[in-house]
């Protein structure tokens, strides 16, 4: 589907819930903190939310729902809490790759994971394997994610093709730049929700939000539920979204 399609259908339908949610999950470390506990429970009570977050979506037919999980910055952390995070996202897969099955989900990663561990590596390409032809809810990942990075990968594509004299360097246009990044077959961004209180995108999908609408809550991630993710609908709906427009019926 082209992109300005998309945005078409995005704008025909800006009344309804939202097709596309991405979520910043931030808060784990934090919350563990509070429970004196080792952040590393924060990060494995964050798995219990986001089951929470993919049974939400299905039963309000979102279409996708990407989460951020590790940032292409977080390798700045702690190398024992960066293991515990790559096992975890391991157990994870491991754990719930039936249910993505049962629950027609299709499993997709973005951001550049061959650093990763081969193993790690091994089950995101089998999750997503597997679950390629399922038609429900599309489950997007984000590890070793950087919205510049995911840019500068586009860009480097674009080059290749001007250099090989496929493309013709005049014809770049805003969709040239959204073809090539990493979420190029998803439906645009409509609602971004960070968790954990600060108010900033954290090098999340820049491109790709230019239009989205925010939605900023206190609530540590660990904490999030069904209603924190209803609100945040609600929010989203309340809103007019105008993509640098106007309503002609309002004042
Ligand atoms: C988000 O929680 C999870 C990841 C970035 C992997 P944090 O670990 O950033 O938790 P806080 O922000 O320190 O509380
Ligand atoms: C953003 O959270 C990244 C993820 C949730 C994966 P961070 O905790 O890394 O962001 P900063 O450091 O507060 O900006
Ligand atoms: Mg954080």
């Amino acid at each position: 589907m082209q992109y300005k399609y998309l945005l078409e259908y995005n704008k025909k339908n800006h009344e309804c819930n939202p097709c596309h949610v991405a979520i910043i999950m931030d808060g784990n470390g934090r919350w563990a903190t509070r429970q004196g506990k080792i952040r590393i429970m924060g990060h494995k009570e964050g798995f219990r939310a986001v089951k929470e977050a993919i049974k939400f979506s299905i039963a309000n037919n979102l279409k996708i729902l990407t989460l951020y999980a590790f940032s292409s910055e977080n390798w700045n952390r702690p190398l024992f809490e960066i293991k515990a995070l790559m096992e975890l996202f391991l157990f994870a897969l491991d754990t719930e790759i039936k249910n993505l099955k049962k629950h027609n989900i299709r499993f997709k990663v973005i951001g550049d994971i061959t650093c990763f561990d081969k193993k790690l590596q091994n089950s995101i390409h089998y999750a997503e394997q597997i679950t390629f032809d399922n038609t429900g809810l599309i489950l997007n990942i984000a590890a070793n994610y950087g919205g510049r990075w995911d840019i500068i990968e586009s860009v480097k594509k674009i080059i290749n093709r001007v250099q090989r004299g496929i493309l013709d360097v005049n014809k770049i246009q805003e969709n040239t730049i959204s073809q090539y990044l990493s979420t190029s077959e998803l439906l645009p961004v409509d609602l971004v929700i960070r968790t954990g209180g600060e108010k900033r995108i954290s090098n999340f999908l820049l491109w790709q939000i230019a239009y989205s609408e925010l939605y900023f809550t206190d609530v540590l991630w660990p904490d999030f539920n069904c209603h924190i993710f209803q609100h945040a609908i609600d929010s989203f709906v309340s809103r007019e979204r105008r993509f640098g427009g106007f309503k002609k019926n309002k004042k």
